[in-house]
């Protein structure tokens, strides 16, 4: 494990102003998103759209790192330069989603994550790729009961495994336990049930001798499920996620990035802003989405190639957009002249 390496990488994902792009959905939810977009979920519409989402001019200014998908990183743009060659040239760190997707356990319809079987075969292939991060995400669910203690316990052991595997291959780790959006679960539920993820976690992640300073987390803000009768401020969303991140965090963690989990375009950015304009905190605090990046872009694309200007131009609104409220410099006014999306479907891998 070089100790140095992982933490300058890891700052690196989270340097001021910049965020992560999530582009790797499975191919399962890329069908989903092409679905709506009317297109078929054939290999190479899946390479066009990533190229799309890849190749926006100037993206390296507000976007430190894209995670990708296992067929995602062996790509190439139509003009035959490989998707990881792209990234390296706008100075953006290239990652890969290397969990395989989840299993229901016991009675409850919780669920864990598979992949730790093969994985430290796969993260050498993935480096020799030019990966330099990784991710690996679990699902919590509230409800009835849930989440149990066990199934907290046995996702923050397997999180923790995979991130003493991925620093041993010097690949940061990106530990992702989402909190899902699903359900009519309050905002104090949500803060309950988030502080109980993130204290097993960090109790499995020190257990296993994980070096924090090349770590990232990846995590919901605190927010109340989407059918709950009530919607929440973007300042109460900020003040709830920040007292949990405050009693439960060690300083020393490299940073911190959110999921969007079903949030709108402007309301992810909304909240984000809010949770970046209360107070200095011990870690940076930035974006990873997947929708509340590309939704407005894959509309505008629908796969045509001759979108793909005002798509890329969509894209990199959002993406300056995130990056203003990383930084709690973001205001709604900023948004004239650019649609967006409310929000849709909860699920997604
Ligand atoms: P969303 O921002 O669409 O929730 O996706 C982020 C992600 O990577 C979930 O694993």
């Amino acid at each position: 494990m070089n100790k140095e390496e992982l933490s300058k990488i890891a700052k690196q994902m989270v340097a001021e102003g910049k965020g992560i792009l999530a582009a790797d959905e499975s191919m399962n939810t890329v069908g989903k998103r092409f679905a709506a977009i009317n297109l078929e979920n054939t290999e190479d519409n899946r390479r066009a759209f990533r190229e799309m989402l890849l190749t926006a001019p100037g993206e390296g200014e507000y976007v430190s790192g894209v995670i990708l998908f296992d067929e995602t990183i062996r790509q190439k743009t139509s003009s035959g330069k490989s998707f990881v060659e792209v990234l390296n040239s706008e100075g953006i760190l290239p990652g890969i989603k290397v969990d395989q997707g989840l299993v229901e356990v016991g009675e409850s319809g919780e669920k864990i994550t598979k992949g730790l079987d093969g994985l430290a075969e796969r993260l050498k292939e993935y480096s020799a790729l030019g990966a330099k991060f990784c991710k690996w995400r679990s699902v919590i669910t509230i409800g009835e009961g849930t989440p149990t203690e066990e199934n907290i316990r046995q996702n923050a052991k397997d999180l923790a495994s995979y991130a003493l595997e991925c620093q041993k291959a010097n690949l940061v780790p990106m530990v992702e336990p989402e909190v899902l959006l699903e359900g009519s679960h309050s905002i104090e539920q949500a803060k309950d049930a988030s502080g109980r993820i993130l204290t097993a976690l960090f109790e499995e992640l020190n257990k296993a001798g994980v070096l924090l300073e090349g770590l990232i987390l990846k995590t919901s803000m605190v927010l109340p499920g989407k059918n709950y009768t009530a919607k929440a401020s973007p300042e109460e969303i900020a003040k709830e996620t920040i007292e949990v991140f405050a009693r439960v965090l060690p300083n020393n963690l490299a940073g911190v990035v959110f999921l969007s989990g079903g949030q709108g375009e402007i309301e992810a950015t909304e909240n984000l802003n809010a949770i970046n304009s209360s107070g200095k905190q011990p870690w940076s605090l930035t974006f990873s989405y997947a929708r509340a990046l590309q939704d407005g872009a894959t509309k505008a694309w629908s796969g045509e190639q001759e979108n793909m200007e005002i798509a890329q131009k969509t894209f990199m609104h959002r993406a300056k957009m995130n990056s203003l409220a990383s930084l709690g410099k973001y205001s709604k006014e900023m948004e004239e002249g650019f649609a967006s999306s409310t929000g849709g479907e909860v699920t997604q891998d």
